[in-house]
């Protein structure tokens, strides 16, 4: 018989769950009943109740896991709750715990993540609450958890030993079940009922001596992912193909997060080692970045690409069709072109996965992404790196099959020669103080330029960006400054949402060209004028003193 304890507890007043859920420092979980105070609340939101509940729990292997994880099992056992899923070693990505929730009709789960934040004893952590459809919880979830942390006044919890979690099979405690399964397994078979593995396998190995693939998995928790996928399904060597695959709870003290800067080393191996294609994903495996030979795929052109070559390319969507494209509002409208040229119907969303999920229930959308290297489908609830990264692969050997040799520029350069290209930066302007950040906007928002012509660019529309779901009804304003001008051009700037000290001010740059002889240009060339035309126009460096941007995307 396991007894369960009740004992009294103070409210914190921060436990205002994000999209991202709760993401502080360590330090702040290691405060006194601070974890357990958020995890009991958790247990009273569960919808439905935490009665006879079934959760999937794990994270990305980040510092300060076995401790919650132990947390969690405690409170729920003094929570009623019937059966824990717990992925061997508590390891599992978002996107796979997204899966293993609908696959399993679990209640909901906890994801122990802070993403692509670097991790460590004075790094973050992260907890994070998934609803049914294995999607974020909703704001009314989130809301009522916050609620609940500001009254609490009692802690229940079952007084246990430590909890062993590294051996597959299942365990009771009390009157709840803890079933430990291989994290790994459920996922790839949902890859292998989405992409043609005896296809990508035959291209791989037909080609071993001349094509090059590498994998870097940050440290984050994709790692156990890319060898069970590059390694023993498509028969690479490892040592040729994968990097930083073992997950380290402080992810070797870098900064998890696939761009061109934090994923430095992967980028300068391509280069130098020429390799064919290289790809990372970030700490818990809902982000990707896609290089190859002189080509840096954009996340807004990945979105782009995949969609064109979905059916064709992909047997998940010559079966189930392509229903809905979907992209934030700042991502580039490269994905339109698409939507338009296939007739599919397409959104613009604003920033945050949790806007595309509603769209996906209701059977409207099928592919999806952001500027900020997140890219998916209805195949889960969560954007998924690794999806996204076997998406490539998949194009790469369709279009071999008919065209040997193409590479990834060769795809993207194919692409804009249908489309035009959308030439797309972001600037990124962090820990400005908030005041100024906030005057910034007021003066955008009071902007009356519409016809006024800077360096050849004419003001067609300037808007703050406002978004009605169209399933619920909801309405989201103010989810950043658009100002649009006659030749397709963008310019957009909005606040992050994500940001933990000060604000993050973001500029995103678009300009469109139907031009061939500009297709190969240089980003940082193409958009020169437009980018001064932004500046100019938003006056940045007198509002925030700042001459150049934190980092460039
Ligand atoms: C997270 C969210 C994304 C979002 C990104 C950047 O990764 O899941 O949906 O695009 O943060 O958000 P921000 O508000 O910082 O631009
Ligand atoms: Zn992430």
């Amino acid at each position: 018989m396991v007894e369960s304890k009740t004992i009294a507890t103070q409210p914190y007043y921060d436990q205002k769950p994000g999209t991202s859920g709760l993401r502080k420092r360590v330090k702040i979980f290691q405060q006194k009943y601070y974890t357990e105070n958020f995890i009991q609340s958790v247990m009273h939101a569960i919808e439905g109740g935490s009665q006879g509940a079934t959760l999937v729990v794990g994270g990305d292997g980040r510092y300060y896991l076995d401790q919650v994880m132990q947390i969690i099992i405690q409170f729920s056992v003094a929570a009623g709750i019937k059966k824990l899923i717990v992925p061997q070693h508590g390891l599992v990505s978002t996107p796979a715990g997204s899966h293993l929730i609908r696959k399993y009709k679990a209640t909901g789960g906890i994801l122990l993540t802070a993403s692509h934040n670097p991790g460590g004893a004075d790094k973050d952590f992260g907890i994070k609450y998934n609803v049914r459809n294995g999607g974020p919880a909703p704001e009314n979830v989130t809301n009522k958890i916050f609620d609940i942390s500001k009254s609490l006044e009692q802690l229940h919890y079952a007084d246990l030993p430590h909890v062993d979690y590294s051996q597959i099979g299942t365990q009771t405690i009390g009157t709840m079940e803890v079933q430990v399964i291989d994290g790994v397994d459920d996922y790839v078979d949902l890859m292998k009922e989405i992409f043609d593995f005896e296809a990508i396998r035959y291209f791989l190995q037909e080609n071993k001596d001349t094509f090059k693939l590498l994998f870097d998995g940050m440290h984050g928790v994709t790692g156990i992912y890319g060898q069970r996928l590059f390694v023993q399904e498509f028969g690479l060597a490892k040592e040729k193909s994968l990097m930083r695959a073992k997950p380290l709870p402080d992810f070797g003290g870098e900064h998890p997060d696939p761009n061109l800067t934090y994923a430095h080393e992967l980028v300068e191996r391509v280069e130098k080692e020429q390799i064919d294609f290289g790809a990372a994903s970030d700490g818990d495996g809902d982000r990707n970045m896609v290089l190859g030979k002189n080509a840096f795929v954009t996340p807004s052109d990945s979105v782009a690409v995949i969609a064109h070559y979905a059916r064709e390319a992909i047997p998940y969507f010559r079966k189930n069709g392509v229903n809905g494209l979907a992209r934030s509002m700042p991502t580039s409208r490269a994905l339109d072109l698409v939507a338009q040229k296939q007739q599919l119907e397409h959104f613009e969303v604003p920033t945050g996965w949790k806007f595309f999920g509603n769209l996906m229930d209701a059977g409207r959308c099928s592919i999806c992404g952001e500027e900020s290297f997140g890219t998916g489908s209805d195949h889960v609830r969560e954007k998924d790196g690794v999806w996204a990264i076997l998406a490539w692969l998949s194009i790469v050997v369709h279009v071999n099959k008919t065209k040997p040799g193409t590479s990834i520029y060769d795809i993207l350069q194919d692409h804009y020669k249908i489309y035009g290209r959308n030439f797309f930066t972001r600037y990124d302007y962090e820990e400005v103080e908030s005041k100024k950040a906030t005057e910034l906007i007021q003066h955008l928002q009071d902007l009356s330029i519409v016809g006024q012509t800077f360096d050849g660019f004419t003001v067609s529309d300037v808007d703050d960006f406002e978004y009605r779901d169209p399933i619920d009804g909801s309405v989201s304003s103010h989810q950043g400054i658009r100002i649009m001008f006659k030749d397709g051009s963008r310019i957009v700037v909005r606040l992050s949402g994500t940001g933990s000290q000060g604000a993050t001010i973001r500029l995103y740059i678009e300009k469109y060209s139907n031009n061939p002889s500009e297709y190969a240009m240089e980003t940082h060339k193409a958009l020169g004028p437009l980018i001064q035309v932004a500046l100019d126009i938003s006056r940045l460096k007198s509002f925030t003193g700042r001459d150049k941007p934190t980092v460039i995307t």
